[in-house]
């Protein structure tokens, strides 16, 4: 079993997209370790995005990412980071295939519904920085 993270961006929340996502991830087969409803600090924002730093989107990222609640997720399952992120589709929307959660939900890239974790290393990280330890079952 392997766990990974993901969010629901504050555009899936807006737009009433959780239930559709987390049922999603249910059928699939995922198993749910954590589940929380946030709204991210900018400092946390800027933790999670560091590597983005200097590009020409951050300040846009960090101020949409900040704008509302978002979900915070901790899955597992079989191979969950390659999983999660053939479930999510390509960061570009104009690129994700239909069946993906970007390729039928979403249309811009600064908007793109959800994140997920881009490795193991990348999921250990936010899991840590978006949860405490006895938040994880
Ligand atoms: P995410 O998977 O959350 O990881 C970083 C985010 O930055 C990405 O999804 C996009 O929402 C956003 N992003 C990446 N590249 C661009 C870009 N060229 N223009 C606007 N937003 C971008």
């Amino acid at each position: 079993m392997e766990k990974t993270f993901m969010m629901i961006k504050p555009d899936g929340v807006k737009r009433g997209l959780i239930g559709e996502i987390v049922k999603r991830l249910e059928v699939k087969g995922f198993t749910f370790s954590a589940l929380k409803l946030s709204l991210i600090s900018k400092e946390i924002a800027q933790k999670h995005y560091e590597e983005h730093l200097g590009k020409p989107f951050y300040k846009d990222l960090i101020e949409y990412i900040t704008s509302g609640p978002v979900l915070l997720m901790v899955i597992q399952g079989h191979n969950a980071v390659l999983e999660a992120r053939k479930m999510i589709g390509a960061t570009n929307p104009n690129d994700a295939m239909p069946g993906t959660i970007r390729g039928d939900y979403a249309w811009e890239m600064s908007q793109n519904v959800v994140h997920g974790a881009d490795s193991a290393q990348s999921a250990l990280r936010e899991i840590n920085l978006y949860f405490e330890r006895h938040e994880l079952i």
